[in-house]
């Protein structure tokens, strides 16, 4: 045991802005785990480099995305908080993780699928990183020993190849790697694009109108939510079905996660009502709730020493406990050191 609570391990790569639906997957259930497990939370910058281009871009995204973890709530001091390269570890478990995933299994990966797409059609090359990628976030996870990640359901599939990684490991060396669990919520675990509801809202969609930005303007917010695509059903009634209504069973998932109401509660007050009427309540409640979330986030942002301080004790944190797994890992595979 490196840890004397159940531990958990969530992750975002700050690979640009951060979305609603990277909010409502998985960050807005950080602040409520932190007294009943060891919480890590960590900023996946060595994953961001798989489809990284600016590395200014990429320093700017580092540091909003930690304001970003601290506005949701995570206390440091409850919590680690910590960025991905600044804990070695990682990348020496991701090598040896490596020599135990197989080719067919990674070629699998349905995310893999997707953006080797989306790069084909921009011309671009397919890195091998990008292929590796769920490996690396093997690592992180099993380097400290994870029972929980709380992730959307696009990552899934990764934490079920994290399993396997770690059984086929454990069954050769005995019990090194606790298998970890995915955390899946039943709604708002994939937040769809706004004017494409058929595909999830993503960070690195070229049309910016099928996504709702963290930071996103009030103003920009409303008439996002305005111009989302419901459908056409005469006479227009809401109800919560994703084949049916992919829009409005959309819009009902967000109107429930940031308003922490069940929703059948919810469709029983909005009874009766037009889609555009729905639609002005889901933007005036997603207006307050990113207004205040947006003020917390400035706070932090711009006191950059307090988030190197928070970011520096995380990683030292993050060092002690993962060497443990590590050295006993090196121990196990035969690697001798000749270093106390
Ligand atoms: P990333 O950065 O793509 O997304 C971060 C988290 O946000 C969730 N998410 C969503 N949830 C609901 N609806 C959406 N539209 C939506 N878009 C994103 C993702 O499921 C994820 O939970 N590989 C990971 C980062 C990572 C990680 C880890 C996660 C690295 N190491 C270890 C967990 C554990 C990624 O790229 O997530």
């Amino acid at each position: 045991m490196i840890f004397s609570k159940p531990v958990l391990f969530s992750a975002i790569q700050p690979s640009g802005n951060l979305t609603l639906g990277n909010y409502i997957g998985t960050m807005r259930h950080w602040s409520k785990m932190q007294d009943d497990y060891e919480c890590l939370y960590c900023i996946a910058d060595l994953h961001a480099l798989t489809v990284q281009e600016n590395k200014i871009n990429l320093k700017k995204s580092i540091l909003d995305t930690l304001s970003f973890y601290l506005a949701c709530g995570v206390d440091p001091n409850k919590s680690i908080i910590f960025i991905q390269s600044h804990v070695c570890q990682h990348s020496q478990l991701n090598w040896i993780l490596n020599c135990f995933s197989q080719f067919s299994e990674l070629l699998r990966m349905t995310q893999f699928k997707i953006k080797r797409k989306i790069e084909k059609n921009c011309a671009k090359r397919t890195s091998a990183a990008l292929f590796n990628y769920p490996i690396l976030m093997a690592a992180d996870i099993l380097l400290y020993q994870t029972n929980f990640v709380p992730v959307g359901r696009d990552q899934k599939q990764h934490v079920e190849l994290t399993r396997n990684i770690a059984n086929r490991f454990n069954s050769l060396y005995g019990n090194i790697f606790t298998l970890p669990e995915p955390l899946i919520t039943q709604y708002g675990s994939k937040i769809m694009s706004l004017l494409e509801p058929h595909k999830k809202m993503s960070k690195s969609d070229v049309n910016k109108n099928n996504v709702i930005f963290l930071l996103d303007d009030i103003p920009n917010i409303v008439l996002k939510i305005r111009h989302a695509f419901t459908d056409s059903e005469m006479p227009s009634k809401i109800y919560y079905d994703i084949e049916k209504k992919p829009g409005i069973s959309n819009l009902l998932e967000i109107l429930s996660s940031i308003t922490n109401k069940d929703i059948n509660v919810l469709l029983k007050e909005l009874e009766g009502i037009m889609y555009s009427e729905f639609k002005n309540i889901v933007a005036d409640s997603l207006s307050k709730f990113l207004f205040k979330l947006q003020k917390s986030y400035n706070n932090y942002r711009c006191d950059e020493s307090y988030l190197k301080k928070i970011a520096y004790e995380g990683a030292i944190k993050c060092q002690l406990k993962s060497e443990k797994t590590l050295k006993n890992i090196h121990d196990k595979l035969g690697l001798i050191t000749f270093f106390k």
